[in-house]
């Protein structure tokens, strides 16, 4: 047996109304706390104004700073990091989808340090303020990995980090917080779970853990992905999906993304108003058909754990019904799309593919095919 280190160290609670919880689990690590939040959908909800009552109700003091938008800058990183210090406070708690889950992480990097966040992608961070996330969407994953991505605003550069101080302590999983995600937040965030779990399980760093846990996602999308789409309030849908975020995070901390997540990131960071999940929509169905000479075998166990049967196919058929399958998942979501649908412009694609390799280039190592420049080019044109 190869050597396999294992290591995730977050507690996480799941379960309807757990964030009521919250005052208790905050109070373990301070008396003083910087929310992190986006600038709207936590108080539309009302899901913020909630937290404040339980934290106060447990003696917290507490800061907000609802500056993070989707695709979060290092500027506002740096402008939360500053507040942080400044405050003195303890601990982060992060409320929200992915960036303000990513931005609670690295501030509290950031907030230790005296180096601009940006600086973190060549110096090792060994201390970060303490971490607690609340999660209000299922997708990222980021509420139990250590990971964190940041744009630059000044070059569109789109990088993932992440340090072992970086992992929260503990996180908080609550389907009532997420019934009130708008259908195309549950189609992008929904989808990008199945991108974790399909390039999780299909990396060069997958390992027997990860793959566990993959599987047991891919049952949870099938039954419940479309579910949660169309029926919004559907409490056990919203359950299981927020399990699912959970599991393929899991997985993706231990065995990392691919060429998907490579060329979405910087798309995304060029283009800020591409949701990451409909970015990954556009590039799913050529990346699949790249990678499908190496991932027959683990095509057709995601095709078996998505309930497709095999009927009389031969294997290659049988793993080509999964990217079949993704077609068909993609159009009952509404995510059919191409890049040029997303606003791309068609004269980006050679900086967006450049990009894949200086910012994330730890993804197209982990692809199983090899992908050179020239490749991650004909992949963005062929999604065009
Ligand atoms: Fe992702």
């Amino acid at each position: 047996m190869d050597i396999l280190n294992i290591y995730n160290p977050i507690k996480m609670h799941f379960g309807r109304g757990v964030i009521n919880e919250a005052g208790n689990i905050a109070k373990k690590y301070a008396d003083s706390v910087l929310i992190v939040t986006g600038k709207s959908s936590m108080q539309k909800s009302g899901t913020l104004d909630k937290l404040l009552k339980i934290l106060k109700n447990a003696g917290i003091d507490s800061t907000v700073f609802d500056k993070i938008t989707p695709n979060p800058t290092t500027d506002d990183i740096d402008a939360g990091a500053d507040i942080a210090r400044e405050k003195g406070v303890g601990l982060i708690i992060g409320l929200g989808g992915g960036s303000p889950l990513d931005s609670a992480k690295a501030i509290a990097v950031t907030a230790k340090g005296n180096i601009p966040v940006w600086n973190y992608l060549k110096t090792a961070a060994i201390e970060a303020l303490p971490v607690i996330t609340i999660v209000s969407t299922s997708g990222t994953g980021s509420e139990v990995n250590k990971y964190s991505v940041m744009t630059n605003p000044k070059t569109g550069e789109k990088p993932g980090f992440g340090y072992e101080c970086m992992y929260p302590k503990e996180a908080i999983i609550d389907p009532e917080i997420m019934v009130s995600m708008p259908p195309h937040v549950t189609a992008a965030t929904g989808f990008d779970i199945f991108v974790h779990t399909l390039e999780a399980f299909t990396g060069k760093m997958k390992n027997i853990f990860s793959s566990a846990y993959c599987m047991q996602a891919f049952c949870l999308l099938e039954d419940n992905f479309v579910r949660a789409y169309r029926e919004p309030q559907d409490l056990d849908a919203r359950s299981d999906m927020a399990l699912a975020s959970a599991l393929a995070g899991l997985a993706i901390d231990m065995s990392g993304v691919g060429i998907m997540h490579a060329l979405e990131h910087p798309m995304s960071g060029n283009y800020p108003n591409i949701a990451h999940g409909a970015g990954l929509a556009g590039l799913a169905i050529e990346s699949m058909k790249y990678n499908l000479k190496a991932c027959r075998r683990d095509f057709m166990l995601i095709a078996h754990h998505l309930g497709i049967k095999r009927m009389k196919r031969s294997e290659d058929e049988y793993a080509y019904s999964l990217i079949e399958k993704t077609e068909e998942m993609l159009a009952s979501i509404n995510l059919n799309i191409r890049l040029k649908d997303l606003g791309v412009e068609k004269d980006k694609l050679p900086k967006i593919a450049k990009e894949a390799f200086t910012t994330m280039g730890f993804a197209v190592q982990n692809n199983p095919v090899t992908v050179n420049e020239q490749d991650a080019l004909m992949l963005l044109e062929a999604s065009y």
